[in-house]
């Protein structure tokens, strides 16, 4: 992998979240979610990697007794620049979802292949219920139909970086959403890395 500047900062072109904004709309949706579930426990089943700042700071913006865990998928097959919606398993549950209320915590949610799945998954696992949250939604790209439950900004059909989203497993340590310049991206454009 090229090396990268020590200031990533600078191949970010435009900054589309601010870590003021992100911190915002995490404390709105934990109050939602907090009331939704009017003090019932919730376990919240997060994404590796991209959804780990998201879940660090939801979970600590919901008031309710809750369990984590956590899973890691992955893409396979297709091709570079779409997804085909298989989708590897690289890290199971670590504990039994049976009967309990699950609440999936994403990302972003782009055509929707790779949650689709997940959500059929989880499903097999018999939950009491089972919701999602995301923190961001591209529906311009969306293959299949996903009710979400929680969406914390709708963005463009833009390739985005940061608060744990990666160009090429970089700048997930970003405090804020931006798009990278175009200069940045390789010949195949962001997507040819998108997992
Ligand atoms: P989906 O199956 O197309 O919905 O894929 C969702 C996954 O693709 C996310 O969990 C991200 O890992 C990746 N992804 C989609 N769009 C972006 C983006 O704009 N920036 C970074 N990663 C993205
Ligand atoms: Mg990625």
């Amino acid at each position: 992998m090229a090396v990268r500047p020590a200031d990533l900062r600078d191949d970010i072109g435009q900054i589309l979240l601010s870590e003021e904004q992100i911190a915002a709309k995490v404390a709105e949706l934990g109050a939602r979610i907090s009331a939704d579930y009017a003090g019932r426990p919730v376990t919240l089943v997060s994404v590796l990697k991209g959804s780990l700042p998201f879940m660090a700071d939801l979970m600590r913006a919901i008031d309710l007794p809750l369990r984590i865990d956590l899973m890691e998928v992955s893409s396979y097959g297709g091709n570079s620049t779409e997804s085909s919606g298989l989708v590897r398993i690289l890290k199971d549950l670590s504990a039994s979802i049976e009967r309990e209320d699950v609440l999936i915590v994403e990302d972003i949610i782009d055509t929707g292949l790779t949650l689709n799945y997940l959500v059929r998954y989880l499903r097999g696992k018999n939950p009491a219920s089972l919701r999602i949250c995301t923190l961001l939604d591209k529906p311009a790209r969306r293959l299949v139909e996903i009710p979400v439950d929680y969406i914390g900004f709708e963005i463009p059909d833009q390739f985005v970086v940061g608060y744990g989203l990666d160009y090429g497993e970089l700048y997930r340590n970003l405090r804020f959403v931006g798009v990278l310049k175009p200069e940045v991206y390789g010949a195949g454009g962001p997507e040819a890395d998108a997992e």
